[in-house]
């Protein structure tokens, strides 16, 4: 199922002063799309996803925005329906496998709670299609695995048991948060290609968060790019890779690591956000900065079919070509 998400803004409050962590932030996920979000740690990633699945805890506002899946608006929705929606339709997977499993309960019981939640289904059939919904994910062992605690896994194992409790009610919609950054790089793999597989197969969509350009390469459909909260670009995942129009995603592209090429870091900083932004966030860092860029911000625009950007450049003209490494 779709998701379109329009003019999402949150805010936190916090001793220093008011945080202006994600200012204004679209997007859609088609129908069987793949969909990265990509940018630098803080580029509020993490607080646009959870803003959609309410998942902001009480020193965070949504201030403006909505998110409409199966036309239903996340936003507005009251917890309770959000929490129906949430574990059926959308499956979360979190970027800690171990904050997301209970460790006092067996996992055959975190099962038989999830599904519970939505569907009346006795313990028998739970456990029949929950042992099924473990091998799916690569598990061996699975009655093994189901009768033990959340301790007993490795890094590993344990993200695959999260990613089964995600997908063990066929969600149409899966989000993942740096589902893979606390693994190592064979099991990195392994899991993407196990989810993305999955998602293929059932023709569902999924939203993918990571600041791992080459997770979005191998596995997405498009691309997401966020920097301060706000959306620089957007597009197909080839053509943005091949001919980034923004200057940030142009920066953040030549900042991969390619063979025998030596990274390449961005200049300067994050700007700090405990103001109402003005402006565009990314021209401090910007070689193209003009006047027009403190004074406003650019909006998000559509610069050819389905590639949008929020740059006052005339990008095609006036931003020069990835050169192929
Ligand atoms: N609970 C919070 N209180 C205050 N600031 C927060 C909170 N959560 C996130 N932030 C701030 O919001 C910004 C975006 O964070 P986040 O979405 O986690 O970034 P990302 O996931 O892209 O790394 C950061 O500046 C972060 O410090
Ligand atoms: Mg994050």
């Amino acid at each position: 199922m779709s998701l379109h998400v329009r003019d999402i803004e949150t805010r936190f409050r916090t001793t220093a002063g008011e945080v202006h962590a994600v200012n204004g932030v679209s997007f859609d996920v088609g129908d069987g799309e793949l969909v990265g979000i990509v940018g630098e740690s803080g580029s509020g990633k993490s607080v646009t996803i959870n803003s959609i699945l309410g998942l902001i805890r009480t020193s965070g506002t949504i201030t403006s925005g909505t998110a409409t899946f199966g036309g239903r608006d996340l936003i507005a929705m009251r917890s309770r329906d959000l929490r129906k929606i949430r574990g059926a339709e959308i499956g979360f997977i979190a970027q800690n496998p171990f904050g997301a499993l209970n460790p006092v309960l067996r996992l055959s019981r975190q099962f038989e709670n999830v599904v519970r939640a939505h569907r009346r289904l006795d313990r028998k059939e739970i456990r029949r299609q929950a042992l099924a919904m473990l091998g799916h994910v690569g598990i061996h062992q699975p009655e093994r695995v189901l009768d033990g605690y959340a301790h007993e896994l490795s890094g590993g194992m344990a993200q695959r048991v999260v990613i089964a409790l995600a997908l063990m009610l066929d969600p149409t919609l899966v989000v993942a948060d740096e589902p893979t950054t606390a693994l190592d790089v064979t099991v990195q793999k392994q899991i993407l290609d196990l989810i993305s597989t999955l998602v293929r197969e059932r023709e569902r969509s999924m939203l993918i968060i990571t600041h791992d350009l080459g997770v979005v390469a191998n596995y997405c459909d498009r691309v997401v790019v966020m920097y301060c909260g706000r959306v620089m670009e957007d597009g197909p995942v080839r053509e943005v890779f091949r001919r980034p129009y923004h200057p940030y995603a142009l920066a953040l592209l030549r900042s991969v690591p390619r063979a025998g090429q030596a990274l390449q870091t961005l200049g300067g900083r994050l700007p700090k956000l405990n103001a109402q932004p003005v402006g565009c966030l990314f021209r401090d860092r910007c070689p193209y900065r003009m006047d027009v860029c403190d004074r406003v911000t650019p909006p998000l625009r559509e610069v050819s079919p389905g590639r949008k950007v929020s740059c006052h450049l005339d990008v095609e003209q006036e931003v020069p070509t990835l050169v192929a490494g």
